[in-house]
């Protein structure tokens, strides 16, 4: 796929990220019981950094990690308002403590349809954390119960995020600038 040529600016610093992570995790673990399993699940491909340092800042616990993978996006800028699972989850979650594992909530279809179909299957407790939150792009009435940071609508890559499969691997958020 031929892009525009762009530039990333750096909007959220690695550390600035690790601070926050910090500070989550103590919160996660004040709501979920120490003695019990708590199942991660990590919705591909977007969360795959998040849920890796999310878990080990939770390190002292007992944890089990899965993924779900849902597409709404295809290689453009635009969301379709169609949500498919990809990838199911390969354990199962009736009963237990889960947290569901996002980058970023936009116009909150994603979330909203992978919660509704997991809290299906009668989990425990069911909670949902994002790294980012555009809340000015909702589109559904979907709130998560832990977000990292609000951000305007813009364009954003690093930390696990993509355009068009690139730039996963920026250690920091930055934003897609077109020149
Ligand atoms: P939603 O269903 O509109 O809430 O879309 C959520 C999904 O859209 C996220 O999991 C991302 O994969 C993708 N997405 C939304 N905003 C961005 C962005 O700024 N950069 C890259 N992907 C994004
Ligand atoms: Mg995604």
């Amino acid at each position: 796929m031929a892009e525009r040529p762009y530039v990333i600016d750096q909007m959220i610093s690695a550390k600035a990220i690790a601070a926050r992570i910090e500070a989550l995790c103590r919160d996660i673990k004040a709501e979920f019981p120490k003695d019990e399993r708590l199942v991660v699940v990590g919705l591909l491909r977007g969360s795959f950094v998040f849920i890796a340092d999310l878990v080990r800042e939770l390190g002292d616990r007992d944890v089990e990690v899965d993924f779900l993978e849902a597409s709404s996006y295809g290689n453009a800028t635009e969301s379709s308002r169609e949500v498919r699972i990809l990838k199911d989850l390969r354990g199962e979650i009736e009963g237990r403590n889960v947290l569901v594992v996002e980058d970023i909530v936009d116009t909150g279809y994603t979330l909203s349809h992978v919660i509704h179909l997991l809290s299906a299957r009668r989990p425990k407790k069911l909670k949902t954390i994002a790294l980012l939150d555009k809340p000015s792009r909702r589109e559904v009435d979907f709130r998560a119960d832990w977000i990292g940071f609000e951000i305007p609508d813009e364009f954003v890559v690093g930390y696990g995020i993509d355009y068009a499969q690139c730039n996963r691997n920026l250690p920091y958020i930055g934003k897609v600038r077109f020149t």
